[in-house]
């Protein structure tokens, strides 16, 4: 592709991991996936977390009258068409006939495990995945849902920033063995290690990639200052693992694909003694991307990336519309708000070479 193109059109994407929330900050967020993608893995951990096919059923009836209440104002088009993929958060609980009751709802694609206190709201998650999830596991493998994994080892002996690798010999590892076909996402990646894992693992295998684990390190935390609002779980990490990582995206193997990891929190609960960890970068999404992959010569892998690899993976089909990036240096806002919501995207302050 000519470097010095000025837009590209591309088949319109999906982002396969975000965090949508609840009431008001539902409706607060929820415009900006809808701008850019056309369906969304959405993540399960609400305040109660989603662990029931019939719990999934109400949300996703939530989310699908947040997406009418914009229409109505005329925020998207009538005819604008979006789809919550969505997910059931696996607990020590999780009974293996709820796999059944997912699979066959038909709007439900995935589990996510969430290692018990590994990130935001977690305390209800897995303590101990082989003990007490065996036949959900078998359950999974047999009936070819992927299982999502926040690969991240909630051990406080452990370094925060090992905890990625540590989680791999402890759990991938094993898991792999013991469950050779089950289908696994890698969630967030943000190690060489964990790139490695999901290039040389031999069964059905992806891994997603944020924009923040593409653009910034571990210095980017504590540039200027300290900034709460590059705080996310898995923490950045060194450059040498950001370069494992754009190397991997690069390399045009189709097991990276785009899950932004969007996790809004408002301000007050970011700028806070004890912030929160996420990223509010839905705002925009595509053109951190567009940034990131043009700076490496490397925007013709974008459309694979964006748009083709994850749908592949997941077994739906590709989406026929399309989607269309400028190249425009702007700067990205240093706020954002929405009523009474007030959110700091990815970025915030900072130029970009592209935009949506
Ligand atoms: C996410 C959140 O806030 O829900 N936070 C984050 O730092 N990424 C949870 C998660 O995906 O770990
Ligand atoms: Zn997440």
């Amino acid at each position: 592709m000519d470097k010095l193109v000025d837009s590209i059109i591309i088949t319109k994407p999906d982002d396969w991991h975000v965090h949508f929330r609840d009431g008001e900050m539902l409706d607060a967020v929820i415009f900006d996936t809808v701008k850019q993608f056309s369906r969304a893995i959405i993540m399960p951990n609400l305040s109660e977390p989603i662990t029931t096919t019939n719990m999934a059923k109400n949300y996703r009836h939530r989310i699908l009258d947040s997406l009418a209440r914009l229409k109505k104002n005329n925020q998207i088009s009538k005819e604008s068409s979006f789809t919550p993929l969505m997910t059931l958060y696996l607990t020590d609980n999780t009974k293996p006939e709820e796999v059944l009751n997912a699979h066959s709802s038909g709007f439900v694609f995935a589990f996510k495990l969430y290692p018990a206190a590994s990130t935001t709201n977690s305390t209800a998650g897995v303590s101990n995945l082989f003990e007490n999830c065996r036949e959900v596991l078998e359950k999974l493998q047999y009936i070819g849902m992927p299982l999502l994994i926040h690969a991240e080892l909630p051990d406080k002996n452990i370094d925060i920033f090992d905890r990625e690798r540590f989680f791999i010999d402890k759990i991938m590892t094993p898991l792999r063995r013991d469950f050779p076909d089950i289908k696994l996402v890698f969630e967030h990646v943000s190690t060489k290690e964990g790139v490695d894992f999901v290039m040389e693992d031999t069964g059905p295998i992806a891994a997603t990639v944020t924009p923040q684990h593409l653009i910034y390190n571990r210095n980017s935390l504590f540039s200027g200052g300290l900034n709460p609002h590059l705080y996310c779980l898995p923490i950045l990490k060194a450059e040498e693992h950001r370069k494992a990582i754009l190397k991997a995206v690069f390399s045009g193997s189709a097991r990276f694909f785009l899950g932004t990891d969007s996790a809004p929190h408002i301000r007050s609960l970011k700028e806070n003694r004890c912030g929160c960890a996420g990223c509010y970068n839905a705002y925009n999404a595509m053109a951190l991307y567009a940034s990131i992959f043009d700076e490496n010569n490397s925007l013709d892998k974008l459309e694979a990336f964006a748009s083709f690899n994850g749908p592949d993976f997941y077994g739906l089909p590709r989406n026929r519309d399309f989607f269309v990036l400028h190249r425009k240096e702007n700067i990205i806002p240093d706020m954002l708000e929405i009523g009474k919501i007030q959110l700091i995207p990815l970025g915030a302050g900072s130029t970009i070479n592209w935009c949506i």
